[in-house]
């Protein structure tokens, strides 16, 4: 069972390209900072935590991108760390994608994406939930915009090639932080 030892902060770490998994990483940094033990989140694409670093966190928050029907590799190494701890602290799992726009696609069973993450490494994660990413066709290259905007086209999102939203619900990020302050205190 994982176990919360108070002496120890909370780690928090992203995986992005684009810049939004690390923008909602520091929004829950932000709203932690002041209350909880936490260090500043850690890009996954630098920072390759051991599995010593790891067990000697209190609680673990992880927020990862989804590209092309899958997180992020770093995202991926680091469960396959996690999940080879003996002792492991609790997981907070977040996932940023694009399904996630749609409120229905914000859970552990409601998103593929975290649902198929969860299953693979067999976690059992504390708190796990999808947020809305960004959308920015002027962003992509080519290819990536036609694929993009072809996946909208059939899930019912924009296409058009000037499109630039962000799904992000921050009220969703905020209830997160706050749910892991919770495990935090009552652990
Ligand atoms: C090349 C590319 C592939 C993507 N593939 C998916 C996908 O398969 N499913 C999805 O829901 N969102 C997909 N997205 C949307 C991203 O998950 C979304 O833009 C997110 O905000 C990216 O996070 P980041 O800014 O931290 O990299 C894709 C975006 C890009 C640019």
């Amino acid at each position: 069972m994982p176990t919360i030892n108070r002496r120890r902060g909370a780690a928090l770490y992203y995986a992005t390209r684009d810049g939004q998994a690390r923008r909602i990483a520091e929004r829950i940094f932000g709203r932690l900072a002041e209350s909880e033990r936490l260090a500043s989140p850690q890009d996954l694409a630098v920072a390759r935590p051991s599995p010593e670093d790891l067990t000697a966190a209190s609680l673990i928050v992880l927020v990862a991108a989804v590209r092309y029907g899958k997180h992020l590799p770093e995202a991926d190494r680091f469960l396959a760390t996690y999940r080879s701890l003996v002792s492991p602290p609790p997981l907070a799992l977040a996932s940023v994608n694009l399904t996630a726009r749609k409120p229905a696609k914000t859970t552990a069973t409601g998103n593929a994406y975290l649902r198929k993450t969860i299953a693979r490494h067999r976690l059992a994660p504390a708190l796990a939930v999808a947020f809305g990413g960004r959308l920015d066709y002027r962003r992509y290259g080519w290819r990536d915009r036609q694929i993009i905007r072809f996946i909208m086209l059939l899930t019912g999102g924009p296409t058009a090639p000037d499109t630039s939203v962000e799904y992000t619900s921050w009220p969703a990020v905020d209830e997160f932080a706050a749910r892991i302050a919770d495990l935090q205190r009552h652990n």
